[in-house]
């Protein structure tokens, strides 16, 4: 496997108000989208803060890029894109000069950066505003130009904080596009801070999940889902809702864990896919008709939901999947 591109272990910040992140280890790999995902104030920005240089931390180590982010926090941003949560764009400048000065700053070719620029405007639908001041624009149209502005100088490594908050739904499916061809088809690394679970789910390899400062958990979604059920969640279609007697007699079999009911039928979960059949065989020797089974793999949104209930269970240090302390 390749070194990672990025890699931290026990980072902590703590402000005045209290400890924004607590003792965290994790790394991403070239090519890969790792999520950091967690409620407000868990500590995701601070992180993407920390590993991109511009704050620094109170304890624990780091390396991005083969650099050290706090030493050589410029030689880092030159090679990393970032887009923060507010696109902390210049208001007095234009679209394209936001852009621009940042090529200026990153010591780009002036000539090459602004048809670069124009491009990538283009890319993001910016390009009729190019030469408008960015104080007028609204929510979605700063965070457009701030894309651009973040892709500029093709950088190796992306931090994005809420890349589609406030996009509307056809530049939000083109951002989650652009995002994961970055990293499929560029052998981009990005880090995604985001609330929507299922634009995480489309696009990240691993999720790290902080909850108050700490790394809940950290792995694929498959992993998390092995660490956090055992065997495997099946959906029997009955064409009604399963009655207490089945649910009883399906219970009572050697590998069956649990069955609820669901609209339409039920949901089992089972030691392993070979129980599958005496699953079904139990339905019809009770009188039911099986209209389908279908194997269930748990989504990121079953895997972060199941995490944050644990949490809310275990506190803080309590033991969770793929984090081995
Ligand atoms: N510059 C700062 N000064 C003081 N406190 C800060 C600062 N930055 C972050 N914090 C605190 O650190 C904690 C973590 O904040 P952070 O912005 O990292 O959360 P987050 O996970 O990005 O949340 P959100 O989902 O709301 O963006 C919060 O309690 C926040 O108040
Ligand atoms: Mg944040």
């Amino acid at each position: 496997m390749s070194d990672p591109v990025l890699s931290c272990e026990g980072l902590t910040r703590h402000f005045p108000s209290g400890t924004a992140l607590d003792g965290l280890t994790l790394d991403a790999r070239a090519g890969e989208v790792l999520a950091l995902l967690g409620p407000n104030g868990a500590g995701k920005t601070t992180t993407m803060r920390l590993l991109n240089g511009v704050l620094s931390p109170d304890a624990g180590t780091a390396t991005v890029l083969g650099l050290n982010p706090w030493r050589q926090g410029e030689e880092l941003r030159a090679r990393t894109g970032v887009l923060t949560e507010n696109a902390g764009l210049d208001e007095r400048l234009t679209a394209l000069e936001n852009l621009t000065f940042v090529a200026r700053v990153r010591g780009m070719d002036p000539e090459a950066a602004r048809p670069r620029a124009m491009e990538l405007l283009e890319r993001f639908g910016m390009a009729h505003r190019a030469d408008v001041r960015v104080q007028g624009f609204s929510t979605g149209q700063r965070k457009r130009v701030a894309l651009a502005r973040a892709l500029l100088h093709d950088p190796e490594l992306l931090f994005l904080d809420e890349p589609t908050s406030g996009l509307d739904p056809v530049a939000t499916r083109d951002v989650v596009e652009l995002i994961g061809s970055l990293a499929a088809e560029h052998g981009r690394t990005v880090v995604l801070c985001t609330h929507f679970l299922g634009e995480a789910g489309r696009l990240a390899s691993r999720m790290a999940v902080l909850f108050s400062g700490h790394l809940h958990a950290f792995g694929t979604p498959e992993e998390l889902a092995g660490e956090l059920w055992s065997g495997v969640e099946v959906r029997l279609d009955l064409g009604h809702q399963a009655d207490g007697d089945l649910l009883r007699t399906l219970t009572g079999l050697t590998h069956v864990v649990q069955c609820v009911p669901v609209e339409q039928g039920l949901l089992a979960r089972v030691t392993s896919r070979d129980a599958v059949p005496s699953l079904v065989a139990a339905c019809v020797a009770a009188g039911k008709s099986v209209y389908a089974a279908e194997p269930r793999q748990p989504s990121l949104e079953d895997v972060y939901f199941e995490i944050e209930a644990r949490s809310a269970r275990l506190g803080p240090t309590g033991d969770l999947p793929g984090v081995h302390r």
